[in-house]
């Protein structure tokens, strides 16, 4: 029996090499790697500043801190989420309004967000921000988060913790004021690889990235330590050029997760991300203990021993010893990101003819960072729950998650706002179907055949026969993309 984990992280010598000359250096707190880690994290993802810390969830207390949310406000938070993202909220003593989700991507429901805000105004509470979540890593509606902002004079901090990187098209719209210029240095224009603009199975695109593997096969540290650092990176170069954006646009401040399963990693680690330079100055203070320079500066010699605090801050601030552990995931995440792709692929291609359950869609406005693949169960074509349905992976030694309970379900938002299961209706019923299959870079496609074919036996032994084929699913199932992005 093969034994997959749920996540391996895909550390190489590069990583290694990397946190060692950090220990060398007598650096091993906020230093030279976390400001280059910083600069170079922004340029990936084309944001103005960048702000690193040691998870996302400080990143999106100090995002929350930076707009001024005071006690007593609402904040449109997404049931479907993780607890950092409405607990945060807890932490100002203001009020996570949960909205529900939608069945095609598990996304934030604007609808419903809009009917939460209205009724929060109507009962004379002030409503500050919205907090949209790209679950598992495809982008939800930008334009519809961004309208509902507009029409509620709404702060937008989103909670991008699965999606470095991940891609989206609004309507042609270019990425929003403020947002850093994408330059076409033409450096790139030598590269031969462009990302297909066939709805082709991925193994047929050419490798966007020349002097790097285009598979990682268990080997993340054949990229060469001493490849100077490029950054955009050609396939991001090529997709921003043909008018995808980058995850963050339109937000006010976006917040990202390096914990160990994400798609690159510091072991913990976050990033605050803005156009805003008063709430970068803020959030980088704050990330302090609010003292009001760079602290690491003061061992500098260009540094000086003076330095004055302005409000009580936090420890936030990210080690160099994890930033040089990002430092070179950042390098391989294009290559991390195209496998994870190539994998979800695979899972498509195996799992597309099981009737009894219903795989991920990607929006073809969407290019997702596939940090999760989640799949549904279709509960009234089986004799076993999802519970049992994971017992069994778990005896062919398949590891799963799932993602998540609703924040409603838990006891505690339950009990202290009084929601009823029922209350967030898409994600109560959502909620027993879904199981996060394992999906990291250093996946084989031996190992993805064993868990589709580990769910094919499953269901083959379990499957309900007496149901009627024709019995209506109670939530439909979109016929988007298979998720391979388009140019043009
Ligand atoms: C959607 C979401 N937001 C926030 C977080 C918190 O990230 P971190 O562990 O870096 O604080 C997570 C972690 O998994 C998450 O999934």
């Amino acid at each position: 029996m093969l034994r997959i984990p749920f996540y391996k992280p895909s550390i190489g010598a590069e990583e290694i090499n990397e946190v060692v000359d950090t220990l060398k250096s007598g650096w091993l707190t906020t230093g030279p790697k976390t400001k280059q880690f910083e600069r170079e994290f922004a340029d990936y993802l084309k944001h103005r500043h960048a702000i690193a810390v040691n998870s996302c969830t400080a990143a999106l207390h100090l995002a929350l801190e930076a707009i001024g949310l005071k006690a007593g406000q609402g904040v449109i938070v997404p049931t479907m989420t993780f607890a950092a993202t409405a607990e945060v909220v807890r932490y100002f003593g203001a009020r996570p309004i949960l909205a529900d989700c939608r069945a095609e991507d598990f996304n934030l429901d604007v609808a419903d967000a809009d009917r939460k805000v209205q009724s929060a105004l109507a009962a004379g509470q002030s409503v500050a921000a919205i907090m949209p979540v790209h679950y598992g890593g495809q982008i939800g509606d930008v334009a519809g988060v961004r309208s509902l902002a507009r029409r509620h004079n709404l702060k937008i901090v989103e909670d991008a913790a699965h999606c470095c990187p991940a891609y989206y098209k609004d309507n042609g719209k270019k990425a929003e004021d403020g947002r850093q210029k994408i330059e076409d240095s033409g450096q790139w224009s030598v590269v031969s690889g462009q990302w297909s603009a066939d709805r082709g199975p991925i193994s047929n695109l050419p490798s966007p990235i020349s002097h790097l593997p285009s598979t990682i096969n268990h080997q993340p540290s054949t990229i060469n330590h001493a490849t100077p650092y490029i950054n955009p990176q050609p396939s991001t170069l090529n997709l921003l050029n043909n008018g995808w954006l980058p995850v963050g646009s339109p937000a006010d401040i976006s917040c990202y997760s390096f914990y160990a399963n994400k798609t690159i990693t510091t072991g913990e680690g976050g990033m605050a991300c803005t156009a805003n330079d008063e709430y970068a100055d803020r959030m980088r203070i704050m990330s302090l203990h609010g003292i009001s320079r760079d602290a690491w500066k003061r061992y500098t010699t260009e540094g000086s021993w003076y330095y004055e605090i302005i409000a009580p801050g936090f420890k936030y601030n990210m080690a160099d010893i994890a930033a040089a552990i990002g430092l070179q995931q950042l390098r391989k995440a294009e290559v991390f990101h195209r496998r994870r792709i190539e994998l979800a692929g695979q899972y498509r291609e195996r799992l597309n003819e099981v009737e009894e359950i219903v795989l991920p869609q990607v929006r073809p406005d969407r290019i997702h960072s596939w940090h999760l693949y989640v799949i549904r169960l279709k509960l009234d074509r089986l004799n076993i729950d999802r519970a049992q349905f994971i017992e069994e992976l778990t005896r062919r030694g398949v590891g799963t998650s799932v993602h998540w309970m609703p924040l409603h379900m838990h006891p505690y938002y339950g009990k202290t706002y009084g929601y009823a299961p029922e209350d967030l209706p898409m994600a109560w019923a959502l909620y027993p179907e879904i199981i996060t299959l394992p999906l990291y870079p250093n996946m084989t496609e031996g190992d993805v055949e064993y868990v589709c074919e580990s769910i094919k036996d499953i269901v083959s032994r379990n499957r309900r026969w007496t149901a009627a084929k024709t019995s209506p699913h109670p939530f439909p199932f979109p016929q988007w993309g298979t998720g391979w992005p388009e140019v043009g």
